[in-house]
């Protein structure tokens, strides 16, 4: 059967119809909105490269949770900005750190909200790196993953401490996720989540989060741990791996350039995916709607809708709270 019998625009004549036969969805409560504590401020402070995005103050946490609940956001993603910083990220343990006291005055005023907790050093660490740096046999200086690790454990031991509902390593260093997962246990947070970012490209689209976390490296880059933006069998290697040492949900991260890898990866384990519409992405469509090349709102809509039907069921975005007023409207 083929044309004039076949039309398939038949189903597109009508909103209804159209919605009636659409395959993907996007719901508020499908979007995690990451947020950025910093100890040191009273009021928010614009990140320069991602416009509508601010650094807030602790005390403001309360206020913003109920808005995500408000909107019918899935949840948020905290990270945190300390008052000092040293080579060994030493205030990433803090319980009365940014993170913390987020997590306090979050649920104090919004109880019901999700809150998951980046567990990572380099927003802690005086240079920038995600581990403690030691020097390599061949005189490279590099993060040390075996003790870095254990930092790990301890800062998810923190956060589940402090009342975070899941903790997301987002290191990509090797065995994190059984380290953290053991610490948990052992100290009577069996029943905590792990959402692993289990694949995280190194990605030069994470530029304006740098800015947001305060967290570029001060030398080097992060090829040694993150993963090569050209490889496909080595994500499915990884999370093999996170899923073997006891991940709960995995991410990939960046979302955009990596559709392909969420499509991979949602064919290849039935655990819940979360793919991670960074900085850079976000940064983008602000940038060319500003410019007047884009319809924002349009734009926001299509490529949230993009990410969910290559296969992710939660995507961490900073639209989340633009596109559920969008949803909702
Ligand atoms: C590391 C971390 C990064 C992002 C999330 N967690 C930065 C990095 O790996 O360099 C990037 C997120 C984004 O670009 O939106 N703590």
């Amino acid at each position: 059967m083929r044309f004039p019998v076949v039309r398939p625009r038949r189903l597109r004549a009508t909103p209804a119809l159209r919605r009636l036969v659409r395959e993907t969805t996007v719901a508020p409560s499908d979007l995690v909105w990451p947020l950025f504590f910093n100890e040191r401020l009273d009021s928010p402070l614009p990140v320069k490269t991602m416009p509508g995005v601010d650094q807030l103050p602790v005390r403001m946490a309360g206020e913003i949770a109920r808005l995500a609940v408000k909107r019918g956001l899935g949840g948020v993603l905290l990270f945190g900005l300390p008052k000092t910083k040293d080579e060994f990220g030493t205030s990433a343990c803090d319980p009365d750190g940014p993170v913390a006291r987020a997590i306090a005055e979050i649920k104090s005023a919004a109880p019901e909200l999700v809150v998951i907790t980046d567990v990572c050093v380099d927003e802690y660490t005086s240079h920038g790196h995600c581990g403690i740096l030691h020097t390599r046999r061949d005189g490279q200086v590099d993060v040390d993953n075996d003790r870095t690790i254990e930092l790990l454990a301890d800062i998810a031991l923190m956060h589940a401490k402090a009342g975070a509902d899941i903790v997301a390593p987002s290191d990509m260093l090797d065995g994190r996720i059984g380290t953290v997962r053991e610490r948990l246990d052992e100290n009577g947070f069996e029943s905590m989540p792990v959402m692993s970012y289990a694949i995280k490209y190194a990605s030069a689209f994470y530029g304006p989060f740098r800015d947001a976390a305060e967290c570029a490296p001060k030398f080097g880059n992060r090829a040694s741990y993150q993963m090569d933006p050209a490889n496909t069998r080595e994500a499915l290697r990884e999370i093999a791996l996170d899923i073997d040492e006891g991940a709960d949900m995995l991410i990939v991260k960046p979302a955009l350039p990596y559709l392909d890898i969420v499509r991979r990866v949602r064919e290849s384990t039935t655990l819940p995916i979360a793919a991670y519409n960074v900085s850079g992405e976000y940064a983008m469509l602000h940038a060319a709607a500003a410019a007047g090349m884009l319809d924002l709102d349009r734009v926001v809509l299509e490529t949230l809708t993009s990410i969910r039907r290559a296969g992710a069921d939660m995507i961490l975005t900073y639209h989340a709270l633009h596109a559920a007023e969008l949803l909702d409207a």
